[in-house]
């Protein structure tokens, strides 16, 4: 009896919480693998009977990549092996019979944007030297893996509204009829991203017909100090009726292609649009600098944020990283976001049965009682994002 009561009270006031010393690695790893264990929780992969390379509904396919992106910044950032070959097996699971991540279960569903976010992975995993999934029978490496996905992504590129993506792949779902920044930005990204990695004018070019596109549609227009990224417009409008809401992953995905194609070029051009795209982001999407979704999380807000939504802060706090590192004058800018950021996240990570379970809203100092893949996604990807600086830049064909 009295065991148990002590025990009881001891657990009341121990104060659970993630504790992080932004300055310490061992401190960043530490809540970052906590954080992670909050990811796999969700997962199906090593469940009995589960999927390999799914999450538990609500939580949709995309998101598993996106948290695949998570789990392999972990293991290059904080150089941390323990989850290594569930990533691998998952990043591996999910290929698809023509290898380009469109797997066969996804077809009723699969978005651009969500093979897209895939993309992310796989191109990560090429710039990391993640082990080679030839090693399991794969009949490419990563970075072919993610020149497949490029190809089927462009090769759905059509006329309507002059060019562009469609959100969806699929005539049978919803969004078909809807072109959108986040799936040419993911494409954006993507070419980008394989300029760099094979010194290849070829991909600059593409990456470029992308932007230009993206700002004759007016989702996004450029002025002298800065540019706006709206959301998105129907096809059956001819994409004039656009929707003016702008969301942290879109710029982060124009940021980050951005600072690619200027660490790649060396293009002024390039430097001024990764900066405009960083000063809008800076001005909307933080308080303080603690980072936000402005579009669903503000006090005066008519919405909430949905599942999908709630997991944006992620990619975006991944593509800031990327993006100081790309372009190294954004760097002290960005660090001050990331900084504020980790430790609102970590203060947010005190919630639920396990007293570790993150929160969406960073400002508080505390849990504030939301909990899901987003709000963990998020949270480590802001804190293990401390680390990039000190981890070596993305390797290309000349560097592996
Ligand atoms: C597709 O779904 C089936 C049935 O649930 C499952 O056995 C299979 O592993 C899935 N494939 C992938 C690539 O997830
Ligand atoms: C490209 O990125 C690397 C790695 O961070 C950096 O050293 C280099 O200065 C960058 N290039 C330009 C043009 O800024």
């Amino acid at each position: 009896m009295l065991s148990k009561f002590l025990l009881s009270s001891f657990s009341i006031l121990a104060a659970y919480a993630i504790d992080l010393d932004t300055s310490s690695k061992d401190s960043i790893c530490s809540a970052v693998s906590t954080i992670s264990d909050g990811i796999l929780d969700y997962y199906l992969g090593t469940r009995y009977g589960g999927n390999v390379g799914m999450f538990q509904q609500p939580y949709y396919w995309w998101q598993a990549g996106e948290a695949f992106g998570s789990l392999l910044d972990q293991w290059y950032l904080c150089e941390d092996k323990t989850n290594e070959q569930l990533l691998y097996d998952a990043l591996v699971s999910q290929t698809g019979d023509n290898y380009d991540y469109v797997p066969l279960n996804q077809t009723e569903t699969e978005g651009n944007d969500d093979q897209g976010v895939w993309s992310f992975a796989i191109m990560s995993a090429a710039e990391k030297g993640f082990p080679s999934p030839k090693n399991s029978g794969v009949p490419y490496e990563w970075v072919e893996l993610a020149e497949n996905i490029f190809n089927s992504m462009f090769g759905r590129w059509d006329d309507e509204c002059g060019g562009g993506l469609r959100w969806q792949i699929y005539d049978t779902n919803v969004g078909f009829d809807y072109k959108n920044s986040v799936s040419n930005g993911c494409l954006f990204q993507l070419a980008a991203r394989l300029a760099k990695y094979h010194n290849d004018p070829k991909y600059t070019y593409i990456a470029d017909y992308v932007w230009e596109w993206t700002t004759d549609v007016d989702f996004l227009t450029e002025y002298d100090d800065t540019i706006i990224l709206h959301d998105g417009a129907h096809t059956y409008a001819n994409c004039e009726d656009i929707t003016d809401k702008e969301w942290t992953y879109n710029y982060g995905l124009y940021m980050v292609g951005s600072a690619y194609l200027y660490n790649y070029t060396g293009e002024q051009r390039w430097l001024d649009r990764t900066n405009k795209l960083l000063h809008r982001s800076n001005e909307i999407f933080f308080n303080n600098n603690v980072m936000y979704e402005q579009q669903c999380q503000r006090a005066d807000s008519k919405s909430v944020c949905n599942n999908d939504q709630r997991s944006f802060k992620s990619l975006f706090s991944r593509c800031l990283g990327l993006t100081s590192v790309l372009a190294p004058s954004t760097r002290s800018t960005i660090e001050s976001l990331i900084e504020a950021s980790a430790k609102g996240a970590a203060a947010s990570c005190s919630g639920g049965s396990d007293g570790v379970t993150c929160g969406i809203d960073w400002t508080m100092n505390s849990w504030d009682g939301w909990y899901g893949l987003g709000e963990q996604m998020s949270a480590i990807e802001v804190i293990q994002n401390l680390l990039i600086a000190d981890r070596p830049a993305p390797l290309t064909a000349s560097s592996t």
